[in-house]
Formats: structure tokens, sequence, C-alpha cells
């Protein structure tokens, strides 16, 4: 089973970035922990990362993923709350996603509460800090299976 882990803009920088809701992880460090997580579910988990701080490249992540990845795991940061583009490429590729947040999004400003992608998803995990990949992952596995 191929999934597919996408982070959107600013997501490189956690570990540092706003570390009071972020928390200290880097993005490195989640990716690995990830992996050693699905290892946990079953073997047959092959996970692949890609971050961008640019709309369209994950837009031809997500399109890329077609044929090549049974499901995507997706934290597209703040083009959850304005991208259109990102919601009709989930919707286009037809692939299992899951939206992951670090924060709870629905505690914080107005403007975060707007998801134009979770629309498009199987599911929203958010506010688990690193733990929501792994909460997205188990979900999604189980939708894969
Ligand atoms: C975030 C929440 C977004 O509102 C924010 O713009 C981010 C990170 C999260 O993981 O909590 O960059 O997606």
């Amino acid at each position: 089973m191929k999934i597919l882990v996408i982070n959107g803009p600013n997501l490189n920088m956690l570990g540092t970035r706003e570390p009071e809701i972020y928390g200290t992880t880097t993005l490195e460090d989640i990716n690995n922990s990830l992996v050693e997580f699905s290892k946990t579910i079953s073997d047959d988990i092959e996970l692949s990362f890609f971050q961008s701080n640019f709309e369209g490249e994950i837009v031809e992540a997500i399109q890329k993923a077609k044929g090549n990845f049974d499901g995507i795991i997706i934290n597209p940061a703040a083009y959850t709350h304005t991208s259109i583009a990102i919601a009709d490429a989930i919707a286009a590729v037809d692939i299992k996603a899951v939206e992951v947040h670090l924060s709870n999004v629905q505690a914080r400003d107005d403007f975060r509460k707007i998801s134009y992608s979770a629309p498009n998803c199987i599911g929203v995990i958010q506010g688990f800090k690193t733990d929501s990949y792994k909460l997205a992952l188990l979900g999604l596995y189980g939708c894969l299976k």
C-alpha cells in the first residue's frame, strides 16, 4: 500500500516555528516517526514524503499521485483555508485522502475554521500535534486495506 504524505507551506519550519502552537518536532522527525509507526500497523505500507511552499507544486504532486499511490495524507497548511486548486486536485485524482493539522484549527482564528479541502477528503484529524499524522495513517489504512 503506497501512501503519499504532503505538507504545505511553512511546515518545513516546524521545530522552530511558533513552538507553543506546533511543538518543537521537526518535519523530518515527524516523517521518520511516521515510518516507524507504519511498521506497527503493517509491513505492507510504503510512505513517500513531499513538502512545498508553492500551491502549484502541491497541485502537481497530487496529480502525479494518480496511478502511483493508493492514499494521500495531506496537511495543506495555510492553503487549507484558501486553495480551491488543491481541493479540486484531490477531487480530480479520486484517491482517498486524509487532511491533517497539528493544531486544532477550529479553536483558532475564524479564517482557519474554513477548509476547502476537507469536503474532498475521507476524514480530518486535527489538534494532536505530531500524533495527528499517525492517527491519519491508521484511519487511512483502515479504509484502504
Ligand atoms: C496547520 C494549521 C493552519 O491553519 C496553518 O496555516 C498551518 C498549520 C496545522 O497543522 O495546524 O500552517 O495546518
